[in-house]
């Protein structure tokens, strides 16, 4: 048997991803902690048990990599997952990477080139999502209840992608019906055009109704907030430092990734808003 083992399936970007795969009559293999009891198109899989790996990839000629959520350090998971598929004969890797590279994880940058370094496998370098603007996302959190975004950022940009359009470039690469190069190893991909959270409050507040002030803090102070969202220790830490990154403008980029591999642009902050609504409302 072939088809697409998606990591990561029943998150924002795998579940998109495999509603596109299914729509082109792709078989797939969806990966989760908690499977549906009796879906033979499900697979029990967690980085953290290395022993549902090699059932996951059994039969699957090309994977989607979600590496662990949360992490800064995801090679001594991934990594021999990789080495596996490796084994395997897997012929296309794709990887959810970042564009950001968070300043404590270097081993985020490692598993990226263990990935370029193999024929035929691919890394997404991408752009921070649309979806952190929405609920569960502590970003997303905080507008819905206090109508606010606090940042370290500054006016400093990010060139903000919705997940379905990381899905939908995923989709061309691991269908071969992306009209790129067959030796690229490597893409960022953005959306449209790069925004400030400023800029970003604005759209909302205009096309919601509901105003959403931003709130200027320290890296400190940010990386105190998503401990208190929830976030783990290091993780809320590389994450507040990014924002130093971005305050510098080294999230300032955009690129034409997505149009290229799906033949259609992705999708504007503004769509993306008005599409979901209100993601600032507070529901009763
Ligand atoms: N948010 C951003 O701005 C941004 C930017 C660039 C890159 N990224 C990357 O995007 C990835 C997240 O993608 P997403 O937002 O589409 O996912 P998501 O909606 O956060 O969902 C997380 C997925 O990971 C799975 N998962 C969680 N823990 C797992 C474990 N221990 N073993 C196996 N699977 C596990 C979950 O599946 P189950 O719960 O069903 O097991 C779920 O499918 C992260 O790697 C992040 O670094 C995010």
């Amino acid at each position: 048997m072939t088809g697409v083992l998606v990591t990561g399936g029943t998150g924002k970007t795998g579940s998109a991803l495999a509603g596109l795969l299914r729509g082109k009559g792709v078989p797939v293999r969806v990966a989760s902690r908690h499977p549906p009891a009796g879906d033979p198109d499900a697979v029990r899989f967690d980085w953290e048990d290395p022993a549902t790996h090699q059932a996951a990839l059994r039969g699957m000629d090309r994977v989607f990599v979600v590496p662990p959520v949360q992490s800064v350090d995801p090679l001594p998971q991934v990594g021999p997952f990789l080495a596996e598929a490796r084994r395997l004969g897997v012929r296309r890797v794709v990887l959810l990477g970042s564009s950001i590279v968070l300043p404590n994880a270097p081993s985020a940058l490692e598993l990226a080139a263990m990935v370029r370094a193999q024929p035929g496998w691919v890394v997404l370098r991408a752009s921070g999502f649309m979806q952190n603007f929405l609920s569960p996302h502590p970003l997303g959190e905080r507008i819905r209840r206090h109508g606010e975004i606090r940042t370290a950022a500054g006016d400093g940009r990010v060139g903000w992608i919705d997940a379905r359009d990381i899905a939908a470039a995923a989709s061309a690469l691991l269908t071969e019906s992306g009209a790129e190069p067959e030796d690229r190893r490597d893409y960022l991909l953005t959306g449209p055009k790069a925004l400030s959270y400023p800029e970003a409050a604005a759209i909302i507040t205009a096309h919601t109704g509901r105003p959403v002030r931003v709130v200027r803090i320290g890296t400190d102070e940010q990386a105190a907030g998503y401990r208190t969202a929830g976030t783990p220790v290091e993780f809320a830490a590389a994450l507040a430092a990014m924002e130093d990154g971005i305050r510098a403008g080294r999230e300032d980029q955009v690129s034409t990734a997505v149009l290229d591999l799906t033949g259609r642009p992705p999708r504007t902050f503004a769509e993306f808003v008005r599409e979901f609504a209100d993601p600032g409302a507070v529901p009763d």
